[in-house]
């Protein structure tokens, strides 16, 4: 029996952009957004849990002048964006340790992964840690009641958490100088953007 995260181990690292989700219109509404801070002139951006590199894409599509560093802790999922995409960076880590210096980016990005940890606030923290002004924090599962839920598999676990949004939107409005929610429904999969302005030290 595998006793790893399931996200160590996956090579599917297509799925996410199947069934609709690379055109969820949350993707739109996180680049449009960093187009309003960032067009024109170039930036750097740290996307966190990247799998099949969909975030670079959009920003690519978008036409940013992006320097772009992308992160996951799946081995195959950066190996797979490092072949089809040399001209970015690629590295394997946690979320949840990062190895970059304070005040790092000029945004740090992250999708859909805080609801795949046994909880958020280690990653909020070190991503506000090596942002220098915005982290885009864009949620899939936020909403009452909390429930942390870890499932067991033969091949390893996987955390699949939903968070109450009050003590979560606590923890960001306490690094941030503002914090603006934007909700983007979509049929039976809301999301809920949080773009934050850095608190400066
Ligand atoms: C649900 S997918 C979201 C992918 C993409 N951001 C999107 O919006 O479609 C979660 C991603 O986070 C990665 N991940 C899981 N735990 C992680 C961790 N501790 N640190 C970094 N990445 C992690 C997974 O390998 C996977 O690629």
């Amino acid at each position: 029996m595998n006793t790893e995260s399931l996200w160590v181990q996956t090579s599917e690292v297509a799925h996410m952009s199947e069934a609709g989700r690379a055109g969820h219109p949350s993707h739109a509404v996180v680049t449009e957004h960093i187009a309003t801070l960032h067009s024109g002139a170039p930036f750097e951006l740290l996307d966190c849990g990247v799998i099949s590199g969909v975030t670079y894409h959009h920003l690519l599509q978008a036409g940013l002048e992006v320097d772009y560093t992308g992160i996951d802790i799946g081995e195959a999922a950066i190996a797979d964006c490092r072949e089809r995409h040399p001209e970015a960076r690629w590295r394997q880590m946690s979320v949840t340790d990062l190895a970059f210096s304070d005040n790092s980016f000029d945004v740090v990005n992250c999708r859909h992964l805080l609801e795949c940890l046994p909880y958020y606030e280690t990653a909020v923290r070190e991503m506000f840690r090596v942002a220098r002004r915005t982290v885009v924090i864009c949620m899939f599962q936020v909403r009452e009641p909390e429930a942390l839920l870890r499932r067991e598999t033969a091949n390893g676990y996987i955390w699949f958490n939903r968070y109450a949004p009050g003590p979560f939107e606590a923890l960001l409005h306490s690094l941030s100088e503002s914090v603006e929610i934007v909700d983007v429904p979509f049929d039976h999969r809301p999301n809920r953007v949080y773009f934050c302005t850095k608190r400066s030290a």
